[in-house]
């Protein structure tokens, strides 16, 4: 029985230490070694390879990242399960990321680094936490860990999800009917939501239009998820007053694409949370013993929803 880790060499180290301490009878390969693919019971990568058929004892594909739109499920047979990443570490990094973004948008940071560049020293009217409302667009676990960060600042924070959630200190606002109300009561929209066939280009020139003049929006999602043109169009008439992406579509932007230079636009390089290789080790170890003990996995993908 063999666990095959399918991504790169420093990462592939950590898990092989990880694994031969705590699961030493499972033996370990790397993509790089020559692996007995009728021995693979348990599949780590980010992209399904294109020879998935030859594993056919999989029992288990595991994402390396905490998003599986990546993945081709349509070639991995229906019985294998699919588990996306949940690890310590990924959780830490959204929740340190949309504090920073609400934080940076909030405060105006974008207008203040237009304003260094052009040598303008001069104070924006500061709007209070306590008027300042967040709302974020998917209430998943990564969404629900980033409103605990958020709480001790005193934002007002409401959520929005497919199917009704029920959050402490959270105003909850479920389904397409609720997405207006939702959106009218946003100043800063932040966008947590796994990219399915529902939710690409939910960004959009409408959704811009439902939020209060002068939103701001943090996209940590994905980016297809935005119509990037709209955005523009949002931002230069107003109706937006800044973004913070960290996602975009394509990755990276072509050189000369208007978002890079846009003085109301912030981007990082998708960087927003990153898979720690010690806490995910550490987490599909956990998983692999539920699995061997018959227990439900964590994070296991519901592949007619695509999360
Ligand atoms: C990053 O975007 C991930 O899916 O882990």
């Amino acid at each position: 029985m063999a666990f095959l880790f399918n991504s790169d060499a420093a990462r592939g180290a950590v898990f092989r230490e990880v694994f031969a301490r705590e699961l030493p009878d499972l033996e370990f390969f790397h993509c790089s070694e020559e692996v007995d693919s009728e021995k693979v019971r348990y599949l780590i990568t980010w992209t399904v390879p294109d020879d998935i058929s030859r594993y056919r004892n999989l029992e288990v594909l595991f994402s390396i990242g905490a998003g599986v739109d990546q993945f081709n499920a349509d070639i991995v047979p229906g019985h294998v399960k699919l588990v996306r990443m949940v690890e310590d570490g990924i959780i830490r990094m959204m929740q340190e990321y949309v504090a920073l973004g609400v934080l940076a948008l909030h405060r105006d940071l974008p207008a203040y680094l237009d304003q260094q560049r052009r040598r303008v020293w001069k104070g924006i009217p500061a709007r209070q936490a306590d008027g300042c409302r967040v709302g974020l667009l998917g209430l998943g676990m990564l969404a629900q860990a980033a409103i605990e960060r958020l709480k001790p600042f005193g934002f007002p924070v409401a959520g929005w999800s497919r199917s009704q959630k029920r959050i402490d200190g959270v105003t909850s606002f479920h389904g397409q009917d609720q997405l207006d109300g939702f959106l009218r009561q946003t100043d800063i929209l932040v966008c947590l939501l796994p990219l399915t066939d529902g939710t690409r280009g939910i960004l959009n020139a409408r959704l811009f239009g439902s939020l209060p003049r002068g939103a701001r929006l943090l996209h940590v999602g994905r980016g297809p998820q935005l119509d990037q043109a709209a955005l523009i169009a949002a931002l230069d008439s107003g109706q937006l007053a800044a973004a913070m992406l960290d996602v975009t579509d394509p990755e990276p932007l072509p050189d000369d694409h208007p978002l890079w230079s846009h003085p109301k636009v912030m981007i990082t390089p998708h960087i927003a949370s990153v898979t720690q290789p010690h806490t995910a080790a550490q987490s599909v170890v956990v998983n692999i013993r539920r699995h061997r003990a018959g227990k439900e996995l964590i994070g296991v993908v519901d592949r007619t929803l695509g999360y």
